[in-house]
């Protein structure tokens, strides 16, 4: 397995490879990589013919008062997974390198980044976005692949994709959880014993709310069901909980409140449309987020 740490000797080796015909897939990550990586790793391999993971941690969209200075890290341990996986190439350039001291070009994500998670973290998505282009760019990947777990994200990149004319597909992973069902994430190592059982209060809450939304409930019930779960989960403290639609991430209900974007969005949705329900909460000093998609009012068959 190869290991690059510069964006040129990325450039040179994507050009190699591109000229030998081989189809280049990419896991873009900021490393600590666990069960979900892998399960991403493991749906491209079949469709690429040089399969490569970018390990970097982006300060770009991390806000000012955020957790980047500990974020976890530990590269013998991501080098192990991706070996374990068959990955062909790391990519892990050096902040310095990806932002010179005047670095100045940013991709405008458009204003589905400022809900959810772009209202409480403002800039994260423009950060993830122009990182995510160039990571496309530097290794010139055809296929990439990313988690459902980070919804928003997801939604944003297949549109930077198609807004942008990119010629690669965008694939998606499905979220992977623990048997109780806590979604992965490289985060929850932050998790005390007692913060990790507050918080599976948000899959349970996102998981009964689905079941009311598949049973036909009206998104403001299920909602309201689902606040209740989380509000009276201590340690869990409510940061926002939403019904979108998933084809445009409109608001059909919401807390705090529906927003100004979302004023007159409040048509009932239609048999078998496909919902996300996001959430996300603070728990301890830790911010996690989860979502799941239900199709109203279409039970899910077991
Ligand atoms: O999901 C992540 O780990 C990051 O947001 C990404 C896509 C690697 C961009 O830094």
């Amino acid at each position: 397995m190869e290991l690059l740490t510069t964006i040129h000797q990325m450039q040179a080796r994507a050009g190699e490879l591109e000229r030998q015909g081989r189809r280049i897939g990419l896991v873009p990550t900021m490393g600590y990589l666990h069960a979900g990586h892998a399960s991403l790793l493991r749906q491209l391999r079949p469709d690429c013919d040089s399969l490569w993971v970018s390990l970097f941690v982006n300060p770009a969209q991390f806000g000012p008062r955020e957790d980047l200075a500990r974020y976890p890290r530990d590269l013998e341990h991501d080098l192990a997974l991706c070996r374990a996986e068959g990955v062909d190439g790391v990519l892990a350039p050096t902040p310095e390198e990806v932002y010179l001291p005047d670095y100045a070009a940013w991709v405008t994500p458009g204003p589905v980044a400022e809900r959810y998670c772009g209202a409480a973290r403002p800039g994260h998505f423009r950060g993830v976005l122009s990182i995510v282009l160039r990571l496309f760019h530097w290794t010139r990947c055809r296929v990439a692949a990313f988690g459902a777990k980070d919804a928003q994200q997801l939604w944003l990149i297949r549109r930077m994709a198609r807004d942008l004319d990119l010629e690669l597909e965008i694939r998606e992973g499905a979220t992977v959880r623990e048997p109780d069902g806590l979604a992965l994430s490289s985060r929850n190592v932050y998790l005390s014993a007692a913060e990790r059982v507050s918080a599976l209060a948000l899959q349970r809450a996102l998981h009964e709310g689905c079941r009311l939304l598949e049973a036909g409930a009206a998104p403001d019930t299920a909602l309201d069901f689902m606040r209740r779960v989380l509000v009276a989960e201590p340690g869990v403290e409510l940061d926002y909980l939403h019904v979108a639609d998933w084809a445009t991430l409109d608001s059909l209900a919401g807390t705090p409140g529906r927003p100004e974007w979302a004023a007159g969005l409040v048509a009932p949705p239609a048999p078998g449309q496909e919902l996300v329900v996001l959430t996300a909460a603070r728990v301890g000093a830790t911010r996690l987020i989860d979502n799941m998609r239900p199709r109203w009012g279409e039970p899910r068959p077991v």
